[in-house]
Order: structure tokens, then sequence, then C-alpha cells
């Protein structure tokens, strides 16, 4: 009988690229979309970009375009890095949607209406010149523990403590350099706390499907961690807490129905993101959207994601679907994440491969997908890309074994045969090949496709013996072997066809060609249970796949590491004495900083202060006061008297502690010692002229 199923990849954040880590999820995905569809199941693949947030605004604001532009252009090239990768989405959608506008309301009011809503006054960091609160990763310091410098509001990455933001010492805003203050706001909690009996049975629950099987919800490892979240504390309180689930303005974001200036915060809308990817879908093609999300729905849901987002998938997700009246995911597959030559993909070292960049150097995506899925199963664990043994599994499996199988067989059957077909229904090579249909259908059925390879392969290497065994070049040459080159040549014509469509899910692309050269309209599971009739004609044999040749990956390592060179993240900062150059800045940018050359008309130290000198300044069109926390560099500050400094003549004006306002910013030069320099002025130049 014919599934009803709903899959999802995870939404990518739209404010950085794809890189082969997402590309992992997403071929996961497509290689079970695939296998599903071509199994003849009613199968959808829902994704879309996930818009909102304070990384996405702060990134927009910063490359000077409107949030909604950037994530317009963001997801053009999100979009064409997967289709490049064959990735067959039934709908690529965005976050930023009527569609999941209108959910996420609907969801809120709902679990609001069930008393699931609570709002609470919170006391958290806010940036008094930014004029917004600071989510963790906007606050550093130094860490309360160990004292490493640098560290972010929400754990120390030299020593592991984690910590709230207001333990930091010497906080500071990330955003704009500014010393934070707390601040109180009212904020919207979902009380998940209450769901916690809920939540105990979903995650160790499972679902019957329709052909009888029994889906678990999580997988095992999946579970095990949930139960630690699940659990209750010595004196038998639960320990899931509430979940914060607004934030104020400035936020980009849906505003939360009733409450003017308090946003959705972005994990509420980024899984109704699916449903809303689903129901334009549905309305675009005609499909019935309550079927798939009412309470009681027969269908099947699947989300597939990395190990990092299991919480938010696994307990938020699941409660917010229930508690809001509709069905909860039938499973959450999570995936461990992609290590390069079994290390972190780095940027520097230039394993942090962009799709963008694999697909612009000319290599295959299906060569990608190959290695990938060879590396995959159903557990939770990391997996590695070896360059190396890229190279050697793609040359050896797909070019040198199942490509080659038709390369073998067709030139006889075109030259000798008119192109046409033997019966070979008796075929043992041809029965041995079927029989594994089941199997190889069931280790894709539960994603473990390392396996399914393995037999695949193991299968393509039988037919090689075989054609090693039968030596067609010389039962070619040989006078009465006619009929016996026919059929060895059609059932390496009728294996390649049972090879192709176990590779199908895998290869979309190669498969498809490889369709079109047995002239067949497609390639369907059931088939491999079938044998080409007798005179089926099949079409000249093209070439089906390049070997990768090594200088293709170097060449690809090459261009990740120089796109690095450009980036603000250049080499460590322990490693050089020179601060890594900033991101780069266009020329409207730069024009707005406004630096004009100033006159010292007066400088002295600042009693009660050790870093501030304070500056007299005649900007010629007016005279300044501007403090710089330079004093450390000026033992005599009076020396200074007379001489020609550059300064900031728009910058906004600060309040420096109780010492009064400062006017603008003096420019220096840090050395790698430490010390700043300010700038000289060589002579001509005139208080107020414009430096630029
Ligand atoms: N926007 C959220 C997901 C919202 S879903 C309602 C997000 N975005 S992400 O861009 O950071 O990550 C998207 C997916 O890519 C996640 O499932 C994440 O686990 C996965 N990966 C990111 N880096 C990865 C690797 N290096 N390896 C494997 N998967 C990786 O999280
Ligand atoms: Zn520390």
């Amino acid at each position: 009988m014919t599934r009803k199923i709903l899959v999802t990849s995870a939404l990518p954040y739209a404010n950085g690229s794809i890189h082969l880590g997402h590309m992992v999820e997403h071929i996961q995905t497509d290689i079970w979309v695939r296998f599903q569809k071509i199994r003849g199941h009613e199968c959808y693949y829902c994704c879309a970009d996930d818009t909102h947030g304070t990384p996405v605004m702060l990134a927009a604001q910063k490359q000077g375009m409107a949030p909604e532009d950037m994530i317009a252009q963001v997801r053009e090239a999100h979009l064409a890095d997967f289709t490049g990768f064959h990735i067959g989405y039934d709908n690529y959608y965005s976050t930023h949607s009527p569609e999941n506008k209108a959910l996420s309301e609907q969801i809120y009011l709902a679990l609001k209406a069930n008393g699931k809503i609570e709002s609470r006054v919170i006391e958290q960091l806010f940036d008094p010149e930014k004029n917004m609160f600071l989510p963790d990763r906007f606050v550093k310091g130094e860490c309360p523990k160990c004292h490493a410098k640098d560290q972010y509001g929400d754990n120390c990455e030299v020593c592991g403590t984690t910590y709230s933001p207001t333990e930091l010492i010497n906080p500071y805003s990330v955003v704009s350099g500014a010393t934070p203050v707390l601040k109180t706001s009212e904020h919207f909690f979902f009380k998940l706390g209450e769901c916690a009996d809920y939540l105990k049975e979903w995650t160790a629950g499972t679902t019957t499907l329709s052909d009888g099987r029994i889906q678990p919800h999580l997988q095992a490892e999946a579970l095990n961690k949930m139960n630690e979240w699940l659990g209750t504390d010595e004196n038998g309180n639960g320990t899931l807490s509430d979940w914060d689930i607004s934030r104020d303005a400035p936020y980009f974001g849906f505003e939360i129905p009733g409450a003017p200036g308090k946003y959705f915060y972005v994990w509420l809308d980024a899984p109704v993101g699916y449903m809303a990817s689903f129901q334009n879908l549905c309305n675009r093609i005609g499909l019935n959207y309550e079927e798939f999300f009412k309470a009681d729905s027969q269908t099947e849901m699947y989300h597939f994601i990395g190990k990092d987002i299991l919480y938010f998938h696994a307990l938020f997700w699941p409660a917010m679907l229930k508690f809001s009246g509709h069905r909860a995911p039938t499973g959450v597959f999570a995936h461990g994440f992609l290590t390069v030559d079994g290390q972190k993909m780095s940027k520097s070292r230039g394993t942090f491969i962009t799709a963008k960049s694999y697909l612009d150097g000319g290599l295959n995506p299906e060569w990608m997908r190959y290695y990938i899925a060879a590396k995959l199963n159903s557990k939770i664990e990391d997996i590695d890309l070896n360059l190396n043994d890229f190279i050697t599994r793609v040359n050896s499996d797909l070019v040198g074994k199942y490509v080659n199988i038709a390369a073998r067989a067709a030139g006889f059957i075109t030259k000798r045969f008119e192109g046409r077909l033997k019966d070979v229904a008796n075929s043992q090579l041809i029965q041995k090949l079927a029989a594994e249909s089941d199997a190889i259908a069931a280790d894709f059925e539960n994603r473990e496709y390392a396996k399914a390879l393995r037999e695949i392969m193991a299968l393509a290497d039988t037919v090689n013996e075989y054609v090693d065994a039968n030596k067609p070049w010389e039962l070619a040459k040989q006078e009465g072997q006619e009929q016996r080159l026919h059929e060895v040549c059609s059932e390496l014509i009728n294996a390649f066809k049972i090879l192709s469509i176990y590779l199908a899910p895998v290869l979309p692309k190669v498969t498809e060609r490889a369709a079109a050269f047995l002239n067949l309209n497609g390639l369907r599971w059931a088939d491999t249970a079938t044998v080409l009739p007798e005179g089926h004609a099949i079409n000249k044999y093209e070439h089906l796949m390049q070997r990768v040749e090594q200088k293709q990956v170097d060449d690809l390592i090459d261009a990740n590491k120089q796109s690095m060179q450009t980036a603000a993240e250049a080499a460590p900062a322990e490693e050089s004495k020179y601060a890594p150059v900033a991101e780069q800045a266009s020329f409207d940018d730069f024009m707005k900083i406004d630096m004009r050359v100033a006159k010292v008309l007066n400088c002295e130290a600042v009693e009660g202060s050790t870093k501030l000198l304070k500056f007299d300044l005649d900007f010629g069109f007016e005279k300044r006061i501007i403090f710089s926390g330079i004093a450390a560099s000026y033992p005599e500050p009076a020396a200074l008297n007379g001489k020609m400094v550059i300064a900031v003549a728009n910058f906004a004006p600060r309040k420096m502690a109780k010492f009064g306002m400062s006017e603008g910013m003096i420019l220096s030069a840090a050395t790698a010692d430490g010390k700043l320099r300010l700038l000289d002025v060589h002579e001509g130049a005139q208080p107020g002229d414009k430096v630029g």
C-alpha cells in the first residue's frame, strides 16, 4: 500500500554559506526521499531557509542591507548549491513567509489557550549603545573560573565551564564594545515543565506504520540523551525548565500577537517553517494539508537533523505540536558531524569546504553523494571525509566497478546484434542480483546506506568476475560463439540495469543517463524483478562518469584556503603579532566614517583615571572635548599641545564614566607590544580638513 510521507532537513540559517557539513544532511535526506519515491510511495521533501533572529539581523546591518533583501539573496544562493548537488526538494521555502507567520501565531495562540504560556519579568544584559538586549553569544568577557579573556556569555572555551553572561568579568557587547547593563523585560515562556509526562511517553514511544513496521520516535542514543534532560533532581522535581520564546525589539522576526515590541524567538518559528513550507506546497499542487497535520493524522512525518539540534526537535517541537492540537513527528533522525581527514572542518586548513567551491571547481556532485552515503548509517556517529579515501573509493567503486559493466558489454550489443538484447530470464547471475532487492531496500529504509552500498558493490564484483570468467572479447573472436556472446552481454546489460536501480537514490543523474542508455522510461524499484524482453533495443553507450583526479581535490582545498585569506578569521591571533584583517568594507561603509584633522588646544591627564587623556580640540568648524584611552603611552600629555591629530568627527558621543561626554574618537595605531601611537599629519593640513 502507498504510504504518505512528509520529510524535512533542518532549515539552514540565512546568514552563512552552505558547506559540506550541511550537505551531509541534505544528501542523507535526499537519498531516503528518492528511495521512497522510486518504491512508489507518496513522499514530499520540504525545506526552507531559517531567516529570523539576531545574527541574521546584525549580518544584514553589517552589509548595509534590509534583512528582507539579504535573506532573499541568500536563499537563492543556498538553493543553487543544493540543486547543484541534485537535492530534489518538493519545496524550498523561507521562514519569512505569510504561511509561517499565520501558523506560528496559530500555534502560539493555541498553546496560550491551553494554559501553556506564561509571562515573567526577567533580567538580561542590555547594550546601552545599540539599545538592544544581548543574546548570550553576543556578550564576551573574562571567564569567572579560569580568567581566560574573550570568552562567550554562555561557556568558556578554555576551561569548559558554563555560566550565565552576568557572571563574566569585565563583560562587553560584541556588537558595540560597550559595557552591558542589566535591564528587566517581560518575556513569554512555554511551560515545557508541564509537558514532561507527555514528552517521556513520546520520546520513548513508537508508531506502528501502515505496513506493520514499528518505528521508534528516536534513535537509542538520542533517547538516552533526552532521558537526561527529562530526569528529576534530588528532590524529585522535574529538571525540564520552561522555555523563553520571546525576544525584545529590535529583532528580525514575527511580532507576537497582542504584545507589541515582542517577537517570537527564532527557534519558535523555525520548526513551524516545516509546516509552512509544506502548506505552501499543498496550496500550489492541491494536496490536503490537514490530512498531514491533524492530531490523528495517519501520515508519516520525519525530520533529518544534526545531533546539535536534537533538544529542539525531540523536546520543544513535539510538545509544541501536541499542545497546539497537531500530530507529533513519526521519527526524528539525527546524524553526526562531518570531519575532514579526521579533524573538525577548519577554515585555515582549507577543509571548511563550501558547496559552491566544490561545484565551481568542476567536481562531480555524485562523487560526494556516493562517498557520504558510503559512510552513513542510522547512528549518531561523526562521519569522516578522508580525501585520499574519497579519490580511491569513487574511482574504484563507481568508475571501476559500476560504470565499467555497461562499458564492457554495450559495444558488442551495438556492433554485433543491432543493439538488441536476448531474453535472459533464466540467468543465474540476474537471479542472484534480483534476490538482494528486499535486503537492500531494507537497508535504505533503515538509513543503513553504508551497508546497502557494500552489498551493491559486492554484487558489482560478482558481475565483473563473471565478465572475467566468460571473456566476451574472446568469445567475439571465436567461431560459433555468437549466441553465447549475445547471452553474456545481455546478462551484463540486465545486471547493469538492476545495479542502476539500486544506486538510483544515491546517484540520480548517472542513473538517469543509464536509464536513457537502456532505453527505459525511468527506473522503478519493482523492475529489479523483471528482465528486459527479447529484442529490447538499447541506445549507444556514452561514458557515464569520469575518474576523480588528485589535482581536483588539491585545487579544492587551495580554493577554500584562499577564500579564507581575505576573510576575517585569517590566522589565529596567537600565531601572529598582527590583528586579523577585518571583514571587507564597501566604499559606502568607508564613507560613513567622517575623519577630520584637528588641532590639540590642550591635553591633560584625567584625575581618577589611569587610562584617559582629555583633549580640547579645534575642528575648525567647532571646538570639542574628546577623551582618549592613551594615557599609558603618553606620560607627558602637555607635550601634545599644538600638535595636529586625526579624529572621527561623526562618532556617536559617549559618556566616559564620571568624567563627562567624549565627542569623537582620536585615531592611533596599536603596536604589537601594546602601545598606542597617535597619527601625524603633514604640514599644510588645517583643522577641519576631511581625511579619506
Ligand atoms: N537553523 C537551524 C535549524 C533550524 S531547523 C527548524 C540550524 N541551522 S544550521 O545552518 O546551523 O545547521 C543546519 C543543519 O546542518 C543542522 O542540522 C546541523 O546539525 C547541520 N550541520 C551543520 N554543520 C554540520 C557539520 N559539520 N556536519 C554535519 N552536519 C552539520 O541549526
Ligand atoms: Zn574558563
